[in-house]
């Protein structure tokens, strides 16, 4: 089968192939997936690298998060053959075949196609336990939500706008918030090069932010320790900017908020009924159509470099999809 393997650890991409492999053999525990599309999350891009929590060790194959048929499954696994799945380990995704641990699939929700649920559980679980588990979303919140076209960012204004709540989408590029506005109409965009308080207070009359939700990081973390309002919370989801900030102690004891961690897949994984209940909403969601992820552009696998370097250079709005089987 064809496969993405990172023979070995680069920081451009340069220990990794496009290779053929033996299908993997399931194991006692797993389901052997047929993957009819997968989707890039960016913890494929830093194990590349060796600088995500979770190191491999090389040759692995790359791949979070997938879509497809069951080809192969224990009979009481849950799962029968030709069922339609979506989910994914921390590795394997990016291939033909994928066997994975039987808990970390579910079957797809009606109505969605491969592309749109391969797109779905990392980056929409991960909004909703931000925001909803961890942040208490109301209706009459404001919710600020940084890097707004990445993957996670995006699923969280989505989310946020579905679930009734007013939402300021910030990203560093102007051109991506146009189309992030044609997306879901988050009801303000700001620019997040710079200062952005000054904007952020006006936007919501003085007010600040209830909910802040960064997978940036470094600059963008530090600003926005001055855009959230007394009890409200900043949600720390990632550091795609690359730098890990500093707070003072005394900033969220003066204004009266929270700095909240997000793990969302440990957070499922200590508490399995909560992270069930969380991936349940998510697909039912999905399958009412009251959330809809948004996919950049769709590649056969042959081309996943050109994914791995649309992402590295943040060209993408939403998700890019790789198809294993074109
Ligand atoms: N806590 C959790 O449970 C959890 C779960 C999944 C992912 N994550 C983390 O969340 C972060 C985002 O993941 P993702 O899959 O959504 O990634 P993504 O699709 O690549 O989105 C990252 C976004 O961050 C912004 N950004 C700002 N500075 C950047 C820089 N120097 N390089 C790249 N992007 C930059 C970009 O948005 P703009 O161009 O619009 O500013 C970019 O679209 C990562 O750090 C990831 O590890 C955390």
């Amino acid at each position: 089968m064809k496969a993405i393997q990172v023979a070995k650890l680069s920081p451009d991409l340069s220990g990794c192939e496009f290779v053929e492999l033996p299908v993997p053999e399931r194991k006692p525990g797993e389901v052997l997936v047929k993957v009819h599309a997968a989707s890039l999350n960016f913890p494929d891009l830093l194990m590349t690298r060796g600088e995500y929590q979770f190191k491999p060790e090389p040759p692995f194959t790359s791949g979070m998060e997938f879509a497809g048929d069951v080809i192969e499954a224990e009979a009481d696994s849950g799962f029968r053959v030709g069922d339609r799945v979506m989910g994914g380990a921390k590795t394997g995704g990016f291939a033909e075949y994928a066997s994975v641990p039987v808990r970390s699939l579910r079957l797809m929700p009606d109505g969605l196609g491969y592309e749109p649920a391969a797109a779905l559980g990392a980056a929409y679980n991960t909004a909703y336990t931000a925001l909803v588990e961890l942040g208490g979303l109301q209706p009459d919140h404001w919710v600020l939500v940084h890097g707004a076209s990445g993957g996670v960012a995006l699923a969280a204004v989505d989310l946020a706008k579905s679930m009734g709540a007013k939402v300021i989408a910030a990203s560093g590029s102007p051109d991506k918030l146009e189309r992030i506005a044609q997306l879901y109409a988050p009801d303000a965009v700001i620019h997040s090069e710079g200062r952005f308080r000054e904007q952020v207070t006006e936007i919501t009359g003085g007010t600040l932010c209830d909910l802040v939700c960064d997978p940036v990081g470094g600059d963008i973390f530090d600003e926005s320790t001055r855009c959230v309002a007394f009890g409200g919370k900043l949600l720390v989801v990632g550091f795609a900017g690359g730098r890990i900030a500093d707070i003072a102690t005394n900033i969220p004891l003066i204004k009266g908020f929270s700095v909240v961690g997000v793990r969302a897949g440990e957070y499922a994984r200590r508490f399995p009924e909560r992270g069930q209940r969380i991936a349940d909403e998510v697909a039912r969601m999905a399958s009412a159509g009251e959330i809809r992820p948004a996919i950049d552009r769709v590649l056969p696998l042959s081309r996943w470099r050109d994914a791995f370097k649309a992402m590295d250079a943040r060209q993408l709005v939403g998700k890019v999809i790789l198809l294993p089987g074109s």
